[in-house]
């Protein structure tokens, strides 16, 4: 059955696209066999299709010339019954998005084309990573289908009652593994009138995220770029800094979506803890903002249960020990050594 509340407008829609990389193709070979196959893909010409590469010769060049149905889903998250609270069988549900369009697959001929769309194609599959593109690509076809047709569609607990989902963010975050993170903020991103639980509380104006996207991982090199502990580290070292630690809170504004926060943790979970990579935009400051990113961090699901959380400052010692933290040493840096000790280690 076809939900209005689960619709989702073309902006919607295409933004899953764009921040997907695998969909499924459906079409026919002309003897009528029905096929399906995953591909990597990505969109193109001002988001008005999508490319992907295929072999030159087998059933997706069979295909071409004939109508293609293509899908992109996000499995979010598959939430127990327990979670909505106790009531009647089944409460457990999947929550995803998923958007679908049918296009007439086109097999690309003109040699610039075909060199402009591998380009893409690398580009949001491998940026950056030390490939290059022949004169005249051999042994590579690229496949285009127009987006027409589209429909798109979230179950993210909009038929739910504001409480009942503050209190799903709540487990979440309880149970806090990574598709949980990301469960919260794609809940509260499709339901904006949902009470943001203490833990994600923020000054007025912008909004926490626990489950950081990739393009915030850029923002936040940005704005982490040329600080006195950073001095030595070029974008991509702080970019994958950042992706690569089990424990990273930003925050953004709401009018323009711009990072303006960030913080992170390495952590083994259990015993030891290091704060990492603490700043707020200037024009942020003084708001509350780094005391909500400081405690947020210390609650997420990869610290609390830590023993001991370190860290090193030059500066923020007064903001540091608000929070529990002591100092231990001086650095030959210059930088002062503080921890924050729950328990003997
Ligand atoms: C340290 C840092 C993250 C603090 O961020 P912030 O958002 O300004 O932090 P808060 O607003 O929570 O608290 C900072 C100060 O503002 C005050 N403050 C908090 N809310 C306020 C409000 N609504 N109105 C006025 N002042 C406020 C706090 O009492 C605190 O006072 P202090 O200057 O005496 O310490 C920020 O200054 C920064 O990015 N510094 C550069 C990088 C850095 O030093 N990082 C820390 C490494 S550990």
């Amino acid at each position: 059955m076809k939900h209005e509340w689960a619709t989702l407008n073309e902006q919607e829609s295409l933004k899953i696209l764009r921040r997907e990389r695998i969909m499924h193709l459906a079409g026919t070979t002309p003897d009528g066999r029905p096929l399906i196959r995953p591909l990597h893909y990505t969109l193109v010409d001002d988001d008005s299709a999508v490319i992907f590469h295929s072999a030159p010769t087998g059933e997706k060049i069979e295909a071409v010339g004939r109508e293609v149905v293509c899908s992109v889903s996000e499995h979010i998250i598959d939430t127990p019954s327990s979670f909505t609270g106790s009531g009647p069988a089944c409460k457990a549900t999947a929550l995803y998005r998923s958007v679908q369009f049918r296009g007439l697959l086109e097999n690309v001929v003109d040699i610039a084309e075909i060199r402009r769309y591998l380009h893409d194609l690398m580009q949001t599959h491998e940026p950056d990573k030390g490939w290059h593109l022949p004169a005249e690509p051999r042994g590579v076809a690229i496949l285009r289908v127009k987006l027409g047709e589209m429909t798109g569609k979230a179950r993210l607990l909009q038929n739910r009652k504001a409480a009942e989902r503050e209190s799903m963010l709540v487990s979440l975050w309880g149970r806090g593994e990574e598709s949980d993170l990301r469960a919260i903020d794609a809940i509260l991103e499709t339901n904006p009138d949902t009470p943001v639980p203490p833990f994600l509380q923020a000054p007025d104006g912008c909004r926490l995220l626990c489950a950081p996207a990739p393009a915030h991982a850029d923002q936040a090199a940005i704005l982490l770029a040329n600080r006195y502990w950073t001095k030595e580290d070029g974008f991509t070292v702080l970019r994958d800094a950042q992706l690569n630690c089990p424990a990273w809170l930003v925050a953004v504004a709401d009018d323009t979506d711009e990072l303006i926060g960030t913080i992170r943790a390495g952590s083994d979970s259990q015993r030891q803890a290091w704060i990492l990579d603490l700043v707020v935009a200037d024009t942020w400051r003084k708001r509350g903002l780094g005391s909500v990113l400081m405690r947020a961090l210390l609650d997420h699901p990869r610290v609390r249960q830590t023993g001991r959380i370190g860290l090193a400052t030059r500066d923020a010692q007064a903001f540091c020990e608000r929070f529990g933290f002591k100092r231990d040493s001086v650095a030959a840096s210059g930088s002062i050594r503080m921890s924050l000790k729950r328990r003997n280690q």
